[in-house]
């Protein structure tokens, strides 16, 4: 959309302009926090107080407005206005308006017969019927002394000859306490050997798998991703007899919790033709010898050269708990164009993720990719692991510290731009004018609808209206298609 059309828009229906008058819990209240919160906000997930219900919600709308409006809640690390990835879960200016307006009117119930009622939570898989599971031996045992865990735990494989899977998806037994996973694959018997050495389930380790950390990275889950789900022809392969790994970490928790944890594989139904491999930017990518003096916030700069046209699929940068920051982007040769991949601007190791971008991204051969992170090693540094500062180098333990970034990518094939990696629902609703396209009809069309408060067809968020927010969501799928 001309970028005029957007200003005029903000400036003309901007916040504080519409919905100030009679917003309801029912309403205008429900539909934010069912899209938004109650996917962990609901008995038996990670959310600590459930959200279904106006007497729920209404208990800590003061709290409520408070966390949105210092961006704590939902929680969602990457920078929006710097790039989109699948599941992005961040409220606009308009719903933050919304909650803020609600609170101030004394948090009105309003009419129950308007609630849109709760989404549909599908309990098991969210993708389908997996071809195999991998389970953990046994549950393990989460102490309830209010300590953190991370624990990984092998899982065997015995598949006849290199598997090809499109998808594996963390199914975690115990939501109360499992606040994030990460994949990884072995063939070199390594994890198992630390897990025999180790008497308890599984062993302890908290950065990554305790060893190798550069082969081994294969996905990650957090409360609320649904999993990377490959297209067809695209995936990824696990040798004959590799182990999987879970890391698990296991938050705080005032009783003891059991868990077993799942892993549900999905076969490719089609030869993978192109595999997805991980290009790792690591310590030796970086202008300067990776050490963290105390008392001192220290920045690095990673470059990776691009050899060959590639497109990106999935990213995930990595730090512990020094780390504060990660800005990853590529740029061509000459300096004229510049792709932002990811943006972190307040990196929160309890809330590291796995992003998938929307469609497939498209970086040329003679590129060169960027990453750098900050590290605040002062006393400032609430996250700081040593008091006082100490010298930090690289390692694996929960005082070390790490750079990385993974990248998984395929080489390119013409089309690629087209191809849409997350659910198309985001996508096709924005499609309105059914051209499998996002683009100018889409625009005219949402422009004609705007200022609708009932039953609006380009009500994009669902928040049952036509707003700016709505403008912002078609500008984001802008160009992109769907089947
Ligand atoms: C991805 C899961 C997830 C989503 C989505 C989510 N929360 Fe949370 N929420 C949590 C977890 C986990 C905690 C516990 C604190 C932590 O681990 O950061 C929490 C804590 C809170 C707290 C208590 C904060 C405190 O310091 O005790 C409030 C209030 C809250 N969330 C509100 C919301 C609201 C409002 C939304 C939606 C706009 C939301 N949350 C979305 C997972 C989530």
């Amino acid at each position: 959309m001309d970028r005029r059309v957007l200003f005029f828009l903000v400036w003309t229906f901007g916040p504080g302009e519409a919905l100030t008058q009679d917003v309801t819990f029912h309403t205008d209240v429900a539909p934010i926090v069912y899209n938004h919160c109650t996917s962990c906000h609901r008995p038996g997930e990670i959310g600590p107080m459930p959200f279904t219900t106006y007497a729920e919600v209404a208990a800590y709308g003061e709290f409520i407005e408070y966390v949105t409006s210092i961006g704590y809640m939902p929680p969602w690390s990457p920078d929006a206005e710097y790039s989109h990835f699948v599941g992005e879960n961040v409220l606009s200016e308009v719903e933050l308006q919304t909650l803020s307006d609600w609170v101030s009117a004394g948090k009105p119930e309003g009419d129950s017969a308007s609630n849109p009622g709760l989404p549909d939570f599908p309990s098991g898989s969210q993708i389908g019927e997996p071809d195999h599971v991998l389970s953990m031996p046994e549950a393990y045992l989460h102490s309830g002394d209010m300590s953190e865990q991370y624990q990984v735990f092998v899982l065997p494989t015995d598949w006849d000859g290199a598997t090809s899977i499109r998808a594996l998806e963390v199914q975690p037994g115990n939501h109360n306490v499992a606040h994030h996973a990460i994949l990884g694959l072995d063939i070199s018997g390594t994890a198992v050997q630390l897990d025999n050495a180790d008497p308890a389930l599984g062993y302890e380790s908290f950065g990554g798998f305790g060893f190798n950390a550069e082969s081994s990275f294969f996905g990650a889950w957090v409360p609320g991703a649904l999993p990377v789900n490959y297209p067809p022809g695209i995936g990824r392969v696990i040798p004959e007899g590799a182990d999987v790994l879970l890391q698990m970490h296991y938050g705080p928790s005032a009783i003891p919790e059991s868990d077993l944890t799942e892993i549900n594989v999905f076969l490719s139904e089609e030869p993978i033709e192109r595999e997805v491999f991980t290009a790792i930017m690591g310590p030796q990518h970086l202008d300067a010898p990776f050490v963290l003096p105390p008392n001192q916030v220290s920045s690095f700069h990673g470059t990776l050269p691009v050899t060959a046209d590639v497109s990106l699929l999935n990213i995930a940068p990595h730090c512990h708990l020094i780390g504060t920051s990660w800005l990853v982007y590529a740029t061509s040769p000459n300096n004229q164009d510049t792709v932002p991949l990811i943006s972190i601007p307040a990196w929160d190791f309890n809330w590291q993720g796995y992003f998938t971008f929307p469609t497939m991204t498209k970086i040329p051969q003679g590129y060169t990719l960027h990453g750098e992170a900050t590290y605040d090693n002062t006393a400032a540094n609430p996250f700081n692991p040593n008091d006082p500062p100490q010298w930090v180098y690289f390692g694996e333990e929960t005082a070390d510290e790490m750079f990385f970034v993974f990248i998984d990518l395929v080489l390119y094939e013409e089309g690629d731009e087209e191809i849409s990696l997350g659910p198309s629902e985001a996508t096709c609703s924005a499609d309105l004018s059914g051209d499998a396209i996002v683009g100018v009809a889409d625009a005219l069309i949402l422009l004609g609808d705007f200022g609708c408060e009932a039953a609006c067809s380009a009500d994009l968020n669902d928040d049952q209206a036509v707003t700016v927010a709505d403008v912002l969501l078609l500008l984001g799928l802008y160009g992109s298609t769907c089947e």
